[in-house]
């Protein structure tokens, strides 16, 4: 069954238009209603005066003439001489155009009505009879429809002098013509303003709403800055002209404006305390530097000196020394670490990478004899920009845990290639692969192996944390892909040409 779209939600500008264009409708349509109706009966009131002079008329007309039942004026000196009863009434001076006229003088209907454009009087049929007919006991005047070409009339009933029952009637053509007329100007006036007034309230609701928009641009630029991380200068603000509290739209752009002041201040803050515990860090590794270096040289110095000490005291010095050594590294990194989250500027020399790649692996290798080293090199060198110390300690933190995550005996390879404007360095082994742990955190700091700990193998976890800062402060990329059997780091960094090319 497919499903249906939720209908987008109306935007305030066009619910405020639609509901303002609404209520005039409504407005107008009543407006017109009302009108009509009280033009209409106006009119049938003026219609009614006329009927009423009309019936006194006729009045005149047949209490004129004799009484032998169906002839009036039948004197040859009567202007109505010869005429049947209704006729004479519609010929009578005076008469109204459209007269209609019944006439019963107990024993004898004559009925007749004046044509509204020829003037002749015309026969009524037997049904339009019979309708007359039931109205003559009503006494004030009735609207009745006659059908046909004749539509609605207003009638009224009289009885003469004479004694004779007469009905004469007016159409209400004109009445209904003039009320049709009025509703025809009122709708078309009312539509022209309808439309005027959702022109203008389109306009001014989009003025209206302009600051609205503003506010909105102000906060998706601020939602678009990088707030998680780095030094953020959040300086974008809603422009003060937004932010006038007495309207509704300015109450939110100085709100937005405060939580800014807000959020810009705690950024500071956390900013001011990254910075110190960096320069704690960097102080801290960098006063270390000193009293290791004396530790180390005095347990070298006694222990080369010292053939009279037992030999459990010289184990003891050796264990200080290359303990001080392992914690001279780790205060190097640490330090490292500390000057590369500064963000200080490294060295932007092109750096010839086959050279460098040579050389790691020739230190690898003698420092690892067990493992088999497989070096794969373009025939052209490849030359890279940026800090040679920095990515020899990229590859030699690379081959490092190749060779002591891995089994003797394993096999690495180290491949350099050009791909587009980046060199491509993999270091690929063969070992037992990334423990599943730590694919999330591999590249944080002291993310290490539950294993690495218990082999004695001088880890820290600072390894990886090292290449990922150092590559990313070379512009480059850093990823890998491992699996039981095979483990393949790569790292991407800007060649030297593309980089002049820029
Ligand atoms: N080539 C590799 N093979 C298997 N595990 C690796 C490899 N490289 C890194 N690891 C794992 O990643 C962890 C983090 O490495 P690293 O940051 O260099 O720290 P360290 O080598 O000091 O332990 C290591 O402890 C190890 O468990
Ligand atoms: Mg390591």
């Amino acid at each position: 069954m497919p499903r249906r779209r939720p209908r987008a939600p109306w935007t305030l500008q066009r619910r405020l238009v639609l509901t303002v264009v609404a209520l005039l409708a409504l407005v107008s349509v009543t407006i017109g209603v009302v009108s009509v109706v009280i033009l209409r009966a106006s009119l049938i009131d003026r219609l009614d005066v006329q009927l009423a002079s009309a019936v006194e008329r006729s009045g005149v007309v047949l209490g004129g003439g004799d009484n032998d039942g169906d002839r009036f004026g039948d004197t040859p000196e009567s202007p109505y001489f010869g005429m049947p009863a209704a006729d004479s009434i519609l010929g009578g001076p005076a008469q109204p155009p459209g007269l209609l006229a019944l006439v019963y003088d107990g024993t004898t209907i004559t009925t007749g009505y004046t044509d509204d454009q020829s003037g002749a009087i015309e026969e009524l049929s037997g049904d339009q009879v019979q309708l007359l007919a039931d109205q003559v006991n009503q006494s004030a005047p009735v609207t009745v429809d006659l059908g046909g070409e004749l539509g609605e009339y207003r009638l009224q009933a009289h009885t003469s002098r004479t004694g004779i029952l007469y009905l004469v009637g007016l159409p209400l053509s004109g009445v209904a013509a003039t009320a049709a007329q009025l509703a025809l100007i009122i709708t078309f006036v009312s539509l022209a303003g309808l439309i005027v007034v959702a022109i203008i309230a389109a306009w001014v609701v989009r003025l209206a709403l302009r600051p609205l928009q503003r506010v909105t641009a102000t906060a998706t630029r601020v939602a678009q800055l990088p707030l998680d991380r780095g030094e953020v200068a959040l300086d974008d603000r809603v422009p003060a002209g937004d932010t006038d509290p007495r309207t509704e739209v300015g109450r939110v752009g100085a709100a937005l404006n405060r939580m800014l002041d807000h959020v810009d201040l705690a950024l500071e803050a956390r900013q001011t305390s990254e910075r110190k515990v960096r320069q704690f860090v960097a102080d801290a590794s960098h006063e270390l530097r000193t009293p290791l270096a004396s530790i180390r040289g005095y347990s070298e110095l006694t222990r080369r000196s010292g053939q009279h000490l037992p030999p459990d005291t010289i184990h003891a010095l050796g264990r200080i020394e290359s303990e001080s050594v392992r914690m001279t590294g780790l205060v190097e990194d640490l330090l490292l670490l500390a000057r590369l989250d500064e963000g200080r500027e490294l060295e932007q020399q092109p750096v010839d990478l086959t050279v460098l790649l040579v050389d790691a692996v020739n230190d690898a290798h003698a420092a690892g004899r067990d493992h088999v080293w497989n070096l794969e090199l373009p025939d052209e060198p490849i030359e890279a920009i940026g800090d040679e110390p920095r990515l020899r300690q990229v590859v030699a933190n690379l081959l490092a845990n190749a060779r002591v995550h891995t089994d003797a005996g394993s096999e690495v390879i180290v491949a350099l290639q050009a791909v587009g404007d980046r060199a491509v360095i993999t270091v690929t082994d063969n070992g037992p692969g990334i423990p599943e742990s730590l694919t999330d955190t591999l590249f944080e700091r002291f993310a290490r192996g539950d294993t690495s700990r218990f082999r004695g193998t001088g880890s820290t976890g600072l390894g990886l944390a090292i290449v990922a800062a150092v590559v990313a402060a070379h512009h480059g990329a850093v990823t890998v892909d491992s699996q039981p059997g095979r483990t393949q780091f790569r790292v991407e960094l800007p060649l030297a040409g593309a980089a002049e090319a820029h």
